[in-house]
C-alpha cells in the first residue's frame, strides 16, 4: 500500500466547502450520555483549526457507536439475542438511535474550538442540505451520525454521492478518521469517488509512523505483541515475521504458545484450536532468522481477581487451579533488555492483566523500558494505548495510535480502504 498521500496542505481549500470525516466515536456514560473520554475529538482539532484558518467551510461528519438504522433488522437481532419479541417496540428502537445522536459531540467540539458548531438534524436530508448550502468560510457544521443512514456501512454510492454533494462542485474531501480507515463505508471511502480526497494531519501522522515502521524501519525492529488471544493477533504475527528482527510475545496469548511447546498452563487462557499455529510460528521465526522471545516465567493467580493470591512459577509449570496473569520477573528483565538497543519498537497488546495493579508489573516495566530507549516507539491503539496512558507513560512514546482495529489491520499489512482512496502524492 502506498502511504505517501496528499494532505490538506497539498490542496487549496480557501473559500471551499470541505467534507471532513472524523472519528468522533467517543465513549459515553450509559445513563447520562456524557462523553467520558474526549481524546478523539481533541485529536481532530489541528486539522479542523487549520481548515477554518485557511478560510474553508467545514462540514464535519462521523459515526458514533453501532446504531441499527432498520427497525426490522434491529428487532431480528434482539430476538436472536433472546429478547421477548413482544417487547421489541418501535419506541425502544428509536431510543437506541436517540442515545447515539451527535448532540454531545457537537457540544464538546464547540467547547474545545471555542466557536459555534452548527448541528444538522440529518446526514444528507433537507436540514443537512440547507445548512451546508448556507455555511460560510470559517464556519463549521456537524452532520448527524453517519450510521443512521442505511447505505453507510454498505458503502452505497448514492449515499456517498449525496454526502459529497453537500460540499458542492468544487468541494474537497478530507479524511482524518484514522480509527475508521479499515472500514470501506460511504463516508470513509465511497465519497472519495466524487471529490478530490486528501488526508488530515492525524492520518498523515499515523501513516508516517506506523507506515514508516512497516515499510522502512530504523533497525533493529522489535515487535512486542500481547493481549488475550492468539487468534486476534495471527495477521500481525504473520506480517511482522516478514519485517521484524525480533518478536516478543506476552499477555494471555503466551499461554497457548506455552501449551503448544508441551508446558502445563493450569487454568490460564488457552485457545486449543491455535496450538499447531503457535508451533508453526516458532518454526517460521527460526527459518526466517527472527528472534522470537517467549516468557520463561509467569506471575500466576488462584483466581481472576485484583486481590487473588499470587506466586511466580516457571513457564509451563502452572498447576491446575492457577492461571497466569502477568509475565514473571525473569521474563520482564529479558524483554526490557531486548528493547534497549532497538531502533524501532512496535507494541500491540499488554503483557498481563494491567487493569489489576498486582498484575500490571510486567506491562509497566515494559512501558518504562520503552520510555527510556532512544528507539522510535509506536504504540498500537486499543488496549496498549490504554495501558500506556493509565500507567503514565503516554508522553514518553514517539507515537500512540488513535485507532484500535485500524492500527491492528495496518500492522497486519492489509490495505486500508480509507487510506487507499486518498490521492497519491
Ligand atoms: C473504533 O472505535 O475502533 C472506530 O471508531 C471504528 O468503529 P467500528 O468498530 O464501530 O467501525
Amino acid at each position: 500500500m502506498n502511504y505517501n498521500k496528499k494532505t490538506v496542505k497539498d490542496v487549496n481549500v480557501k473559500g471551499k466547502k470541505v467534507l471532513l470525516r472524523c472519528d468522533f466515536n467517543v465513549p459515553q456514560d450509559k445513563a447520562t450520555g456524557a462523553i467520558t473520554d474526549d481524546k478523539r475529538i481533541r485529536a481532530a482539532l489541528p486539522t479542523i483549526q487549520y481548515l477554518l484558518d485557511q478560510g474553508a467551510a467545514v462540514i464535519a461528519c462521523s459515526h458514533l457507536g453501532k446504531p441499527e438504522p432498520s427497525f426490522d433488522k434491529w428487532a431480528k437481532k434482539q430476538a436472536e439475542k433472546g429478547k421477548d419479541p413482544a417487547s421489541l417496540t418501535k419506541e425502544k428502537w428509536e431510543k437506541t438511535l436517540e442515545a447515539l445522536r451527535m448532540e454531545p459531540v457537537a457540544q464538546r467540539l464547540s467547547e474545545l474550538l471555542g466557536r459555534k458548531v452548527i448541528l444538522a438534524a440529518d446526514v444528507v436530508g433537507p436540514d443537512a442540505q440547507a445548512k451546508a448550502a448556507a455555511l460560510q468560510p470559517g464556519e463549521i457544521m456537524l452532520l448527524q451520525n453517519t450510521r443512521f443512514e442505511k447505505g453507510e456501512t454498505k458503502n452505497d454510492p448514492e449515499l456517498a454521492k449525496a454526502m459529497a454533494g453537500l460540499a458542492g462542485a468544487d468541494g474537497v474531501y478530507v479524511s482524518d478518521a484514522f480509527g475508521a480507515v479499515h472500514r470501506a463505508h460511504a463516508s470513509t471511502a465511497g465519497v472519495a469517488a466524487y471529490l478530490p480526497a486528501v488526508s488530515g494531519f492525524l492520518i498523515q501522522k499515523e501513516l508516517e509512523f506506523i507506515g514508516g515502521a512497516l515499510a522502512d524501519p530504523k533497525r533493529p525492529l522489535v515487535a512486542i505483541l500481547g493481549g488475550a488471544k492468539v487468534s486476534s493477533k495471527i495477521g500481525v504475527i504473520n506480517n511482522l515475521l516478514e519485517i521484524a528482527d525480533a518478536i516478543i510475545i506476552g499477555g494471555g496469548m503466551a499461554y497457548t504458545f506455552a501449551k503448544a511447546q508441551g508446558g502445563a498452563v493450569g487454568d490460564s487462557l488457552l485457545e486449543r484450536d491455535w496450538l499447531d499455529y503457535c508451533n508453526e510460528m516458532v518454526a517460521k521465526a527460526k527459518e526466517k532468522g527472527v528472534k522470537l522471545l517467549l516468557p520463561v516465567d509467569n506471575v500466576i493467580a488462584d483466581k481472576f481477581d485484583a486481590n487473588a493470591n499470587s506466586q511466580v512459577v516457571k513457564t509451563g509449570e502452572i498447576p491446575d487451579g492457577w492461571q497466569g496473569l502477568d509475565i514473571g520477573p525473569e521474563t520482564t528483565k529479558l524483554y526490557c533488555d531486548a528493547v534497549k538497543d532497538a531502533g524501532t519498537v512496535i507494541w500491540n497488546g499488554p503483557m498481563g492483566v494491567f487493569e489489576f495493579e498486582k498484575f500490571a508489573v510486567g506491562t509497566k516495566a515494559v512501558a518504562e523500558a520503552l520510555s527510556k530507549t532512544s528507539a522510535i516507539t509506536i504504540i498500537g491503539g486499543g488496549d496498549s494505548a490504554a495501558a500506556v496512558q493509565q500507567l503514565g507513560y503516554a508522553d514518553k512514546m514517539t507515537h500512540i495510535s488513535t485507532g484500535g482495529g485500524a492500527s491492528l489491520e495496518f500492522m497486519e499489512g492489509k490495505e486500508l480502504p480509507g487510506v487507499a482512496c486518498l490521492l497519491d502524492k
